[in-house]
């Protein structure tokens, strides 16, 4: 027990690179019976399926309802259960808001929030039934705080933040135990932090009292805690993870 996800069968949404890849080998190093990769494309999942052998990747977009019941439908046929979900994939389309188009805006809140509604949704049957399970969701400072140049990407995380509280309250009602946590990471080094300008990324950090980025690790080890049977009596809550950029 304790710190460990052993035996535990975990879904990752995005987990093709970024913090969903160091969320998915966080899992698999700690044990987990099968971390299963869901990304856009079968070449996302291609090198972190290669090194783990209880890693899996399965093809989904999490904004297709289908493919989302499909995805969770298979996992369920070969593994029976699902102890993890991790709600991480997630994209921006920053503009200020004068200059945002509707096509951004709807890109982004129909990844970042309708795809975390839309597994969720799949997932909660299978969770019901078993009476336990982790959910944590990728939210970010942004979500709190705000952000110049990102009103869909706030506006979606924010809603995560509203869908986790409202998951805690609705998940236990018949004596389930299952939980449901939002992790709010800073700015992390990821491909998706590569297209912020240096100058940006310079100012975050002078303002970040822990002086540098974050890495995707330091994101995994938080969402590993919450995965693990350790927090079990943590529920509804937003862990910041920005080396102390925001609190
Ligand atoms: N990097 C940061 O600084 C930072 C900060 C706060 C929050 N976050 C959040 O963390 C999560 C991961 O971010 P990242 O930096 O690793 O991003 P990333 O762009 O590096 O990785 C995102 C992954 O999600 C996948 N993905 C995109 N759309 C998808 C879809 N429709 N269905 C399935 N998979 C899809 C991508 O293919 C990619 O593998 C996101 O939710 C992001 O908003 C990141």
């Amino acid at each position: 027990m304790g710190n460990s996800v052993e035996g535990k069968i975990c879904l990752v949404t995005g987990g093709g690179r970024g913090i969903g890849r160091a969320v998915t080998e966080a899992l698999a190093k700690a044990g987990a019976q099968k971390v299963i990769v869901c990304d856009i494309n079968d070449t996302a999942f291609a090198e972190i399926t290669a090194e783990y052998r209880n890693v899996e990747g399965m093809v989904a977009d999490v904004t297709r309802t289908a493919e989302v019941a499909g995805l969770v439908q298979t996992i369920n046929e070969k593994y029976g259960r699902i102890d993890v979900l991790v709600n991480n994939a997630g994209i921006t389309r920053d503009a200020l808001i004068q200059k945002m188009e509707d096509d951004a805006w709807d890109a982004v809140i129909d990844i970042n929030l309708k795809g975390v509604f839309l597994t969720t949704r799949a997932v909660a049957p299978i969770m019901l039934a078993q009476g336990s399970g982790s959910i944590i969701n990728m939210a970010s400072v942004v979500g709190i705080d705000g952000n110049i140049g990102q009103t869909n990407y706030a506006a979606s995380k924010g809603g995560v933040i509203s869908m986790t509280k409202t998951w805690a309250k609705e998940f236990p009602r018949k004596g389930a135990r299952i939980t449901c946590n939002a992790v709010a990471p800073g700015f992390i080094r990821t491909p998706m932090t590569e297209k912020v300008p240096e100058k940006v990324l310079n100012l975050m950090v002078g303002k970040t009292p822990l002086g540098r980025m974050g890495e995707a690790e330091d994101v995994a080890k938080a969402v590993l805690f919450l995965a693990s049977d350790d927090a079990s009596f943590i529920t509804g809550q937003v862990i910041r993870v920005d080396g102390g950029l925001t609190f």
